[in-house]
């Protein structure tokens, strides 16, 4: 609809000698406060300047260089003071989306704004000395529902996991465990293997001294030489922690295209460094420190070499960008990556560059941490809440509630109740602007009423009952009289498409959410006041709430949240 008041506006405005691209128009229309001043509205005040006249009178004057509004879109157009404002046809308006929706089923609201465009979103690159956190859930939900907007509007996705599996902090653990681990595993323990792991990264902070740390620096130096009793304890307790991670993967829906791991060519990133000193990008001092300045960048002066040849964090990170390029021939490559790594990526893509890496683009999708309320998380004196145990503690709360309504076969309950538990926790670190540092009490964040996923899933299901209920009658688009609330569920789902376009443009899953809540939201008011079934209307009432089934399950799915029918 926004696109014929485009049109209209585009028209007018050139008999004013006034030329704007269609973007920019739809930038400019307002949805107004109250009915009573239309469905949309355009603002006449930038004009000002330009025409040498007061906003209202080029309102008045525009308005005029409209004619008739096409009737079969619009019912009225008008002007009040400044604004123009347009009236919709709602009953064509209706006929339009409930169409759009029943027959487009899942395809309803994609676009092909990103055809023939092949992007990389690399997501949670975990290190490999302790289990995933809820810090690694957020991110998890932003990787994934960046991507699947990306494919909803043509993009070709490749979901990448880059394992930083090699390092100090790997080695910590590892003493740990080879001091006081006394060859148990995991088995023994009957723990989940990431979580062995992790234990005795914790072990290693507490019992930490000078000596240990020294200690776990040698080992470090005998794992970058190949010492063989080195690698079998670090390929044991990688893999215990890689085979954890695939566990909390698969519940919480994740799946990889490829995985990546530092110890395969963190070499070739100081191959990459050296041969930038061999061209003078970078500076080797007489110690053998290899460092650049980059303070014309306002980034300061970064190592890249250390005097002992040993190679920072940053230099793999340049051969895994070449690496991805070219394995895959991308247009775009994305990491997910919080915002603590602001400057790393800064200088990373800066170094690239001047590597030779030019017109490609990369970006770091840079999101908060999750804070509790007592500060923030920190893996190492295990403060953190555990992306399985909060996953699992959530899921018990839905069985629980799910219990106190119906009699469920044990398989039934717990496949309802992690459907739930996911909805609620996904929705929850979803529903705030990726920017944002966000604040999680254990205690509070759980609910299942008001601004959450389940309320969300909960109306979903209510929709569902009645169609259930309705099973013989014909669905039409066709309408005698459209009640306030019927209306005001028709432009909520006719808004789909402009969400998703935006959504996709800001990479910005936080507008999916807040839709998908306040569509629920507008469909219980519906639900509330409108009967359905044994209704005047009831045909055209299923078909609306059918759409709305429709459209509310595309949504939720672009924040990678599953329906249920039942609850
Ligand atoms: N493993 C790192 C961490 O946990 C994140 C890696 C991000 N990816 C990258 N290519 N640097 O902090």
């Amino acid at each position: 609809m926004k696109e014929v008041i485009v049109k209209i506006l585009k028209k007018a405005l050139k008999k004013k000698a006034v030329s704007l691209k269609d973007e920019e128009i739809l930038n400019l229309i307002e949805v107004p406060p109250s009915q009573e001043m239309g469905d949309y509205a355009f603002p006449c005040f930038f004009l000002s300047k330009q025409l040498h006249d007061n906003p209202s009178r080029i309102a008045i004057e525009l308005r005029e260089k409209m004619g008739n509004a096409p009737a079969t879109d619009l019912e009225d157009i008008q002007t009040q003071g400044p604004y123009i404002n347009f009236f919709v046809n709602r009953k064509s308006l209706a006929r339009q989306v409930i169409w759009d929706a029943i027959t487009q089923k899942k395809n309803f609201g994609e676009s092909k704004l990103g055809k023939g465009k092949r992007t990389m979103i690399e997501f949670p690159s975990p290190n490999t000395n302790k289990p995933l956190h809820l810090g690694h859930l957020r991110n998890m939900a932003i990787g994934e529902s960046i991507s699947r907007i990306l494919e909803f509007n043509d993009e070709k996705v490749i979901r990448a996991n880059m394992n930083n599996d090699r390092g100090i902090h790997i080695c910590k653990s590892m003493l740990a465990y080879k001091k006081w681990g006394r060859e148990k595993t995991p088995t023994d323990k009957k723990e989940k293997s990431d979580h062995f792991v992790g234990d005795f990264y914790v072990m290693f902070n507490k019992k930490k001294t000078k000596k240990l740390e020294a200690e776990a620096q040698e080992m470090l130096q005998k794992w970058e030489a190949g010492d063989k009793n080195t690698l079998l304890l670090w390929k044991l307790m990688n893999g215990w922690a890689l085979d954890g991670f695939k566990e909390t993967y698969k519940k919480f829906e994740i799946k990889h295209d490829v995985n990546y791991f530092e110890s395969k060519i963190y070499k070739k990133g100081k191959e990459m460094i050296l041969d930038g000193v061999k061209k003078g990008l970078f500076t080797q001092e007489k110690s053998g420190e290899v460092k650049i300045d980059l303070s014309n960048e306002k980034l300061g002066e970064k190592i890249l070499l250390r005097k002992d040849g040993t190679s920072v964090y940053i230099v793999f990170d340049l051969a895994l960008a070449k690496i991805k390029f070219e394995d895959y021939k991308l247009n775009k490559s994305f990491y997910v990556v919080g915002n603590e790594q602001d400057y790393h990526f800064k200088v990373l893509f800066s170094l690239l560059e001047k590597l030779g890496f030019k017109d490609k683009e990369m970006k770091h999708i840079s999101y908060g941490l999750v804070n509790l309320p007592t500060g923030r998380m920190k893996s190492r004196e295990g403060t953190v809440v555990d992306a399985d145990d909060l996953i699992e503690r959530v899921r018990l709360l839905a069985e629980k509630e799910l219990s106190k309504r119906d009699k469920l076969s044990k398989t039934e309950l717990k496949k309802r109740s992690l459907i739930i538990a996911l909805a609620s926790i996904k929705y929850l670190l979803l529903k705030v602007d990726i920017n944002k540092n966000m604040l999680f009490n254990p205690k509070e964040s759980v609910s299942f009423d008001g601004d959450t996923g389940p309320y969300i899933l909960y109306s979903y299901a209510r929709a569902s009952s009645i169609m259930e209920k309705a099973s013989l009658v014909q669905k039409k688009t066709e309408v005698n009289e459209l009640e306030e609330k019927d209306i005001a569920l028709v432009k909520k789902l006719s808004q789909f498409p402009e969400i998703v376009e935006s959504a996709y443009k800001n990479l910005n899953p936080s507008l999916i959410a807040n839709y998908s809540y306040q569509l629920a939201q507008i469909f219980n008011e519906f639900y509330h006041n409108c009967k359905v079934i044994g209704s005047e209307e009831e045909a055209f009432r299923l078909a609306l709430v059918q759409s709305f089934r429709q459209v509310l399950k595309n949504s939720l799915s672009l924040i990678g949240i599953e329906t249920l029918d039942k609850m």
